[in-house]
């Protein structure tokens, strides 16, 4: 008995056949989840993925929680179609020949993402760009198209795992940290899908998967760049993304008050000192709920930082649950920007980090 799974506890599970779409009552059932915020582990063609509905922050969060990640690394959209993708992401003429050749198929694209689209801005981690994705796997996509809205889907192993190939290996990481588990028996891959993007006229391979560079490259008549992923990068190289990661405000972190002129980030139901005269409040989570608080984690400081304020005042986080993955994205919107050309070197923009 493995110590750190849910031991005895298991998820509803339901069993499909891999070569067919799904059954009226498979959908309905899946559905039914997705549709009250709930996390459904299901097998594509290249691993299982724990998905949940992309424009429901709350259930992206859920899966955060669900597979422990520290950090709020960005997750794939998945749709039914290039034509659905092109509801959420912004298509050059190489992302669109990739997605002919490739989909439906273990590619994902990054693209600019639509400012129209609905997907949560938790699934992107606030990036201006989305990763998308069309599998090939029959039951998948059908279940996408019952569903439709995409699905927000990583891996469905607990962070630092292997990504799981078997329901069994799902159930085993994740126990009942998932609502339903679909089981159409071993992903016929195996292997992650490759992760292309597709910015500013540049193809590049973030992750390296299931179709290989001389194909992609075959397809695009071009050599592909390399460009390490989000992960590789963040012990490395922190400030690379930041200027994706950074609101123009400073941000304050632990405040026990709120001084002349700044807004406030708020988490728990009691505002510090000199919260009546902030230019701005608006609250993660009055409960004091992470989860909750990470679903609003996003949106809270867009709107805080088009606040004009200088400076948002951010309450202490607990360090329990999702708070983890806030303070890390909190502490990297509060680090000085040290992407060169981005910004003058030697001068961060405002940053206080008291
Ligand atoms: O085969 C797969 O891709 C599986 C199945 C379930 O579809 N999914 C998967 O997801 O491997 P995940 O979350 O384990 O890996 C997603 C990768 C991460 O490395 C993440 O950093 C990258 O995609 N990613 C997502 N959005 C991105 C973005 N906007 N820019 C750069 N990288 C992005
Ligand atoms: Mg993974």
């Amino acid at each position: 008995m493995d110590e750190d799974n849910f031991a005895g506890v298991h998820p509803q599970r339901l069993a499909a056949d891999p070569a067919a779409a799904p059954s009226p009552a498979l959908a309905g059932a899946v559905v039914a989840v997705l549709a009250r915020g709930g996390l459904v582990a299901l097998p594509t063609e290249t691993v299982y993925g724990l998905a949940a509905d992309a424009t429901d922050a709350r259930a992206v969060a859920a899966i955060y929680a669900a597979k422990g990640r520290p950090s709020f690394n960005p997750l794939i959209s998945h749709v039914e179609s290039l034509a659905a993708a092109e509801r959420h992401g912004v298509f050059d003429a190489a992302a669109r020949r990739l997605a002919d050749a490739f989909w439906p198929g273990p590619l994902t694209l990054v693209v600019p993402k639509r400012r129209a689209s609905p997907v949560a801005d938790l699934v992107t981690a606030g990036l201006d760009t989305i990763a998308l994705r069309v599998p090939r796997h029959p039951l998948t996509r059908g279940l996408i198209a019952a569903f439709g809205r995409p699905l927000a889907a990583p891996s469905a192993n607990p962070s630092g795992r292997l990504s799981p190939t078997t329901a069994d290996a799902v159930v085993e990481g994740l126990g009942d940290r998932v609502d339903l588990v679909v089981d159409a028996g071993p992903c016929p891959v195996g292997l992650e899908s490759t992760i292309v993007a597709c910015l500013d006229g540049k193809a590049r391979l973030l992750r390296p998967g299931g179709i290989s560079r001389a194909d992609i490259e075959a397809v695009l008549g071009a050599r592909l760049e390399d460009a390490p992923t989000i992960e590789d990068t963040r012990p490395s190289a922190p400030g690379m993304l930041a200027s994706h990661y950074a609101p123009a405000a400073g941000v304050r972190l632990e405040a026990a008050e709120v001084r002349p002129g700044e807004a406030l980030l708020a988490f728990g139901p009691d505002l510090p000192p000199g919260a009546d005269n902030a230019a701005m409040v608006l609250n993660l989570s009055p409960a004091g709920d992470t989860v909750e608080a990470a679903a609003n984690l996003f949106g809270h400081l867009a709107r805080l930082d088009a606040s004009g304020a200088a400076t948002i005042a951010v309450m202490p986080i607990p360090e329990t649950g999702l708070g983890e993955a806030i303070r890390d994205r909190l502490a990297r919107a509060a680090a000085p920007r040290a992407f060169p050309g981005e910004v003058e070197p030697g001068s961060p923009p405002g940053n206080a980090k008291d």
